[in-house]
């Protein structure tokens, strides 16, 4: 017998698993049936009807049987579809099954055929599954089932729990009435609706708790040893039209999540933060300290974008909450935007597709070069530059550039040891330097003087890098012949507001509305990557590529707790940490700190069960921001 006598009788379908199998029956054995589709959806009704309690269960199985006109072959396909097809929550909590099987009960209305291969993988003894047996006849079709067997009848569930005489307390997790059925019967002290896959009304409102998932009953019953917290109690709000990737993989790591098509203003935000563990926003959503103020359960932000200026960094970091972007989501899609511009200012396209239009018709290959063996000079070798620098060595490009720091040269690309060197030497120019304030005009007249005689220029970085009536000027003086301008100073808010510029209307420049990186392909790439950064970050305390927060990279951590204590950077909090730990008699097994002037970030590994007074007592340290425990 397990601690506390607790015995845990579990449902087998949409609890155990995902779907109905008699549902995934019909697909298989009526697959090439010309009543396929009605056939199918009688069995759903019927299959709800019974669910809620509108129709004896008897009579439903006889009628599910009769619609299916399934035959034995077919359970193979079946249970290996059902493998698949176990709760995800129940999949995450493995051990749970394997601590406490000797007091875990599957009783289903199911048949043992289907149910026996998928349950005892999990270590789920067979004396502890009950449920019917398919009859077949000669020729191997399901013509019926074991009527003898209590569970094909009414109250099925109910009897099998008095025959088992089950001593200790009983919690009942399930779907369906029927599992209900077992409370109402005096049978169990608690029944739990499951409501992971299925959410039926009438269960819910009968129900003493509603678990969301798995992890909701064992943290409520204190059995949770997959993970500290259940994730059906982190809330995520999702602003701004998130791409539904990020909404997708959200669920389906179990969190609550919210989804709105726009921004929020700052009241409203301060309304609708109190609850949420994780935000998720793109550029418009101003994320200020008032807002942050009124976050009292905001563990990360994710910006679903490159910029971070909307949020207010240095309040979240004072808050301990860890904030996300994708800094090289869309690298790829400026880097192609910059080849293909590149190859149709050599070829003087723009010039053409404007006399095309014009009726204009100059087959001629003047002012017209093949890219192969140009000098292109890069300026800014971060995650663009550095990325371009390959590809357009591939198509034959001699790569030239500049970067205020060090950085590494790939494959043949030559560093320039002065911006000046780069201008005097290369064909084609394009900017990939980030938007620092000093940046400001760092091409202007006079970088364009050291420019040679009709190169080809892009900046497709920030606006404010170029001064622009410079630009213009050079354009039309054909000292530059062709330029590509994705960036502006001054970017018009929405689709709505006019674009005003001074380069409207110049011959050989290609103006794009800020589109480097929009590419459904980057949306996707940001909807991937900062949910991935976001659950990392919850799930072992990684703070990799984190914006705000000292970056810490973690090694995986197996039989050990972890502890997560954020704290503000004064002095000697480490060692009192370390002092608790040892008054508590626990050993360490690895520890990792990394400060910033703000804060101090120390993720403690230790390999003994911890007891609630060191959690208590860790959480009182002084200038101590958060704490929390996983595992
Ligand atoms: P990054 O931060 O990886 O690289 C920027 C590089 O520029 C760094 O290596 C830095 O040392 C260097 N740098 C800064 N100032 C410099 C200077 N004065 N001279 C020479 N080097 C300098 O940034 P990433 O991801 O490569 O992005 C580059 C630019 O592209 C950014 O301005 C970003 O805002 C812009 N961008 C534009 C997009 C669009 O839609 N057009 C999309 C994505 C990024």
């Amino acid at each position: 017998m397990a601690e506390n006598n607790k015995h845990i009788v579990i449902d087998f379908d949409s609890t155990f698993t995902q779907v109905e199998a008699l549902d995934i029956l019909g697909e298989i054995s009526l697959h090439t049936h010309p009543e396929r589709k009605a056939r199918l959806q009688a069995i759903k009704d019927i299959t709800d009807k019974g669910m809620e309690g509108g129709m004896t269960f008897r009579e439903s199985l006889d009628a599910r049987i009769d619609l299916l006109d399934a035959h034995k072959n077919h359970l193979p396909e079946l249970i290996s579809k059902l493998k698949t097809k176990v709760s995800v929550s129940f999949k995450r909590n493995t051990d749970f099954f394997l601590k406490n099987s000797d007091n875990i009960y599957i009783i289903s209305n199911g048949f043992k055929d289907f149910i026996l291969p998928i349950v005892t993988e999990f270590g789920v003894l067979e004396s502890n599954v009950f449920a019917n047996t398919f009859h077949f006849d000669s020729d191997g079709n399901i013509i019926g089932f074991d009527k003898e067997n209590v569970l094909s009848s009414n109250q099925g569930k109910v009897k099998v729990l008095q025959q088992l005489g089950l001593v200790g307390d009983v919690y009942v997790i399930g779907d369906g009435y029927t599992d209900f059925e077992i409370k109402k019967a005096g049978l169990a002290n608690k029944f739990y609706a499951f409501t992971e896959n299925v959410l039926r009304d009438q269960i819910v409102q009968n129900a003493d708790h509603i678990t969301p998932s798995l992890d909701e009953f064992l943290y409520l019953n204190k059995m949770n040893t997959a993970i500290s917290y259940p994730k059906n109690r982190i809330k995520v709000l999702l602003l701004e039209n998130v791409h539904q990737r990020a909404v997708d993989l959200m669920k389906a790591e179990g969190y609550q999540v919210e989804v709105y098509p726009a921004g929020l203003d700052e009241d409203e935000l301060c309304e609708k933060i109190k609850d949420v563990s994780i935000i998720g926003i793109r550029s418009k959503t101003q994320i200020t300290r008032k807002v942050i103020d009124h976050a009292n359960r905001l563990i990360s932000i994710g910006a679903f974008c490159i910029g971070t200026n909307q949020i207010d960094l240095q309040a979240c970091l004072e808050r301990g909450i860890a904030v996300f972007n994708a800094p090289f989501s869309n690298t790829r899609s400026v880097v192609e935007l910059a080849i293909a511009e590149i190859i149709l200012l050599m070829r003087n396209l723009p010039d053409k597709f404007s006399m095309m239009h014009q009726g204009k018709w100059d087959k001629s290959a003047g002012s017209s070069f093949e890219v192969r063996g140009k000098k292109l000079g890069i300026i800014g070798y971060g995650n663009i530059g550095a990325q371009l620098s390959v590809v357009a060595e591939s198509i034959g490009l001699e790569v030239h550039y500049y970067d205020i720091e060090e950085k590494l040269a790939l494959g043949n690309a030559k560093k320039c040891s002065s911006m000046n060197e780069l201008l005097e030497t290369v064909d084609i120019i394009t900017l990939h330097v980030d938007g620092r304030p000093e940046n400001q005009n760092m091409i202007g007249e006079n970088e364009i003087k050291h420019m040679k005689q009709g190169v080809v220029f892009l900046n497709l970085a920030r606006g404010h890098v170029v001064d622009v009536p410079a630009l213009k000027k050079a354009l039309e003086s054909g000292k530059i012949r062709g330029a590509a301008v994705d960036v502006f100073p001054e970017e018009p808010k929405s689709n709505n507001d006019e674009f005003v510029s001074e380069l409207r209307g110049v011959n050989n420049v290609m103006l794009t509305p800020h589109i480097g990186g929009s590419t459904l392909e980057a949306q996707e790439n940001i909807a991937q990557f900062v949910p991935g950064k976001i659950m990392e970050y919850i799930n072992t305390g990684s703070t990799s590529n984190s914006v705000n927060f000292p970056n810490l990279q973690l090694p995986t951590f197996i039989n050990a707790h972890r502890l997560i204590h954020i704290h503000k950077n004064v002095p000697g909090i480490l060692a009192h940490i370390n002092n608790l730990l040892a008054q508590h008699d626990v050993n360490i097994v690895g520890q990792y700190l990394k400060t910033n002037e703000t804060v101090g970030y120390v993720i403690t590994d230790i390999d003994k069960e911890y007891d609630q007074d060191l959690i208590d007592s860790l959480k009182k340290i002084e200038h101590t921001i958060k704490f929390r425990v996983l595992y």
